[in-house]
């Protein structure tokens, strides 16, 4: 890996991200967290014991990483502070090891009953947030209603802020229903998180570009995934951030040209959770199968998560919009005993071909996702000779294989089809959640 590396997921979210950051962190400097929130729930596993990080960055648990929240990151003080409890409980601690920017807007409780009145009104049409204050929050960012982690540091003044803003949302609580903030109540609260939480505030972008004069190796960690980009997504199906690589300038103040590897994480199936259109979804069996060996439940809800077939087409337009160098493939154990596997390689749309990126919601909802195509390079004519639509399963554990050779004939067809279908290297293969269970190419 470069200097300075961006790990980012190419689907839904929840493509084992966090495990891949913590392998890859034993040789980095700084693990960065660059945008999103507590909306994100990466696991790491490590000496059987499994850890559900919202916030602090995947690095914490190897000592030579220092971990940055930078300012592209919206910071709910709460989960927060039990998070680095929950590590000093076990003794790792955080002082000079974790740094949080000045820079990062505070989650308040608004956001949250924002968020959640505002399902609560869409009904039926709800978009399945993770009611975590997130778009509120990124909202009030953009329209300069937001409050700053730094102003904490001045506690009348964030006083006052607070007051001015909390009654403005409490308006709009009340009018769609939802459950109104009590100003004094959230305050004291306030008043005594902010004391475990400043100790750790710093100038971050001075300490990452000092870092990158010293060439020190930086781990840049997306959270959510491509297909959750504000922009990029099927809009409202949407996170409240930028989670393209290219907001670790915005989200951290990297310049762009500094970025190494970009490492696309790829589950070699699909999940997605909360609502939108997913053009694989198994909505059968078969899929309550995969998402119980999957264990696919959300980190941070608990919500079951949608599971399909892996959908090449969109992963290959999320490998493009972020300049993906290498791919990581992660849950090819959960693989393992299905008899015929599926990969979408293409969209139709009233008889015609739809790429990913012209499809909105709708269209997305509406458009049949194709197992076949035209046959191009010999490696394809070869694969799809053997498996036509459809490839065929192995039934081999995958978990303690360490070379790509001794994995099962046709899970390395499998594994070949994707890497040349992108055209992308697959330099590692995760084939489980321990730290350990994994495969370097
Ligand atoms: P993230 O949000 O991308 O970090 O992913 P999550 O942690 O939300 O979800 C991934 C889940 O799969 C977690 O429970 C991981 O412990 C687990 N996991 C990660 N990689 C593998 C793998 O290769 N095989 C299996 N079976 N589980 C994995
Ligand atoms: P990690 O980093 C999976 C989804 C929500 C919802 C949409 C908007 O663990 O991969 P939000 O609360 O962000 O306003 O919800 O985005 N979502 C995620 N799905 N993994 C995540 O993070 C997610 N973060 C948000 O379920 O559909
Ligand atoms: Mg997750």
């Amino acid at each position: 890996m470069d200097t300075i590396s961006v790990i980012a997921g190419m689907q839904w979210g929840d493509e084992g991200k966090g495990k891949i950051v913590d392998l890859l962190s034993e040789n980095a400097n700084y693990v960065v967290r660059f945008h999103g929130g507590n909306n994100a729930g990466h696991t790491i596993v490590v000496q059987g014991k499994k850890y559900p990080l919202h916030l602090i960055p995947s690095g914490v648990l190897q000592p030579k990483a220092k971990c940055v929240i930078a300012n592209g990151v919206v910071v709910d003080l709460e989960v927060l502070t039990s998070e680095i409890k929950m590590f000093e409980s076990d003794g790792i601690k955080l002082n000079n090891r974790l740094f949080i920017s000045e820079r990062c807007h505070l989650i308040l409780p608004y956001h949250k009953a924002l968020d959640i009145a505002y399902e609560n009104a869409r009904g039926k049409k709800k978009l399945g947030t993770t009611a975590r204050g997130i778009g509120p929050c990124y909202a009030d960012k953009v329209s300069y209603n937001g409050i700053r982690i730094y102003e904490l540091k001045d506690w009348e003044l964030f006083r006052e802020k607070f007051i001015f803003q909390t009654k403005i949302k409490n308006k709009i609580i009340k009018s769609l229903g939802g459950t109104t903030v009590d100003i004094e109540r959230e305050l004291e609260k306030i008043s005594k998180l902010r004391k475990n939480i400043l100790i750790f505030v710093a100038d971050t972008y001075q300490l990452l570009q000092k870092a990158i004069l010293e060439k020190k190796k930086i781990l840049m960690e997306g959270a959510q995934a491509i297909m959750l980009d504000v922009d990029f997504s099927p809009y409202p199906f949407s996170t409240g951030s930028n989670t393209i690589p290219g907001a670790v300038n915005t989200g951290a103040g990297i310049p762009v040209q500094k970025i190494g590897d970009i490492l696309g994480v790829v589950k070699a199936y699909t999940s997605r959770v909360g609502g939108g259109p997913l053009p694989t979804e198994l909505t059968d069996k078969l899929g309550e199968e995969i998402r119980e060996k999957g264990k696919e439940f959300g980190t941070t809800t608990g919500r079951p998560r949608r599971v399909g077939w892996l959908d090449l087409e969109a992963v290959k337009f999320a490998c493009q919009v972020s300049g993906a160098t290498e791919i990581a493939i992660t849950k090819i154990d959960i693989l393992s005993g299905f008899s015929k596997i599926k990969i979408c390689t293409g969209y139709k749309l009233n008889g015609k071909s739809i790429p990913y990126s012209s499809c909105g919601y709708q269209e997305l909802a509406k458009l049949t996702p194709i197992y076949k195509r035209s046959l191009k390079t010999s490696f394809e004519k070869q694969a799809f000779k053997l498996v036509y639509k459809e490839f065929s399963g192995w039934t081999e554990d995958l978990t303690n294989i360490k070379k790509f050779n001794d994995l099962p004939k046709n899970c390395q067809t499998y594994l070949k089809f994707i890497e040349n279908f992108l055209g992308i290297k697959i330099s590692l293969i995760s084939t489980g959640p321990k730290r350990e269970e994994y495969i370097k190419i």
